[in-house]
């Protein structure tokens, strides 16, 4: 695979072909997923849950997380690193700044932030500065207090609107990528097909330009708890390295994610 850019994300775009993204937390497994071809690798504040045992992402501190992408910068290899900026780093514009300089001293690429339209001026110092911002949208982890649970987002015309034009706003502020977690596949098709930049989706259905999983999920280690969203893909592979490759032939090939996917 040749080096993954934010530039090969947008040729991707254009050219109307899927890509690939996985959740990291160390190089090894980093290495097993660049192996297989997948393109964006993120380390994810998810490691709270999956690697800390946590209920939530809140407790991820910013040192756990520039602990994880040194790891995982290490064995990249061509994938491009996205780094989760952890809760409350957009306290402030000056925190957001410090910790997201912090992530790239680390060795991320593309940070990704929760938030809606009012991080547009937060998004709009980070890439003023060269930082690369990918915006999460939809259902974000770091509010499930105010959320109420891990719940599907978008679901009425009135909410589906507003994720739309706050995708709108935060590509205006700067945003190269946005996120959706957990929305009807209709708005994810809504959102990319109105903008330029590539849209990744995760439980946002088959019409987004890339798909991204955690990678316990793909590996099937979810103690019971599966969301609809996701596949095992080590079921039926003879080891983790075909795991990994299945996931991203199946993202290619948009075979993933199927009907019962989808929300
Ligand atoms: O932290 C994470 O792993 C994520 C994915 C669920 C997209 O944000």
């Amino acid at each position: 695979m040749k080096t993954v850019t934010l530039s090969t994300l947008q040729a991707f775009k254009r050219a109307g072909e899927p890509f690939s993204c996985l959740t990291a937390y160390d190089a090894s497994f980093a290495r097993a997923a660049s192996a297989a071809g997948i393109e964006v690798l993120l380390v994810g504040d998810s490691l709270g849950m999956v690697l800390q045992g946590h209920a939530s992402t809140l407790p991820v501190t910013l040192d756990d997380i520039c602990y994880h992408t040194r790891c995982v910068a290490r064995g990249k290899g061509a994938s491009l690193l996205m780094v989760d900026l952890p809760f409350m780093s957009n306290a402030s514009t000056e925190r957001l700044l410090t910790d997201a300089g912090a992530l790239m001293r680390a060795g991320a690429e593309l940070v990704k932030v929760e938030g809606e339209a009012w991080m547009a001026g937060g998004i709009r110092e980070l890439t003023r500065r060269g930082v690369p911002v990918c915006a999460h949208l939809g259902l974000t982890p770091q509010t499930v207090y105010q959320l109420g649970g891990y719940k599907v987002q978008g679901r009425n015309a009135e909410q589906a609107s507003r994720i739309l034009e706050d995708a709108r706003t935060l590509v205006e502020a700067g945003a190269s990528v946005i996120l959706l977690e957990c929305v009807p596949a209709s708005l994810g098709r809504a959102v990319s097909e109105a903008l330029e930049v590539p849209v990744i989706g995760i439980g946002a259905g088959p019409d987004v330009d890339g798909q991204i999983l955690v990678m316990h999920d793909v590996l099937g280690v979810t103690h019971g708890r599966t969301p609809r969203f996701v596949k095992d893909f080590l079921a039926g592979a003879d080891d983790i390295h075909s795991a990994f490759r299945h996931y991203h032939e199946a993202v290619k090939g948009r075979q993933f994610p199927a009907e019962e996917h989808c929300f």
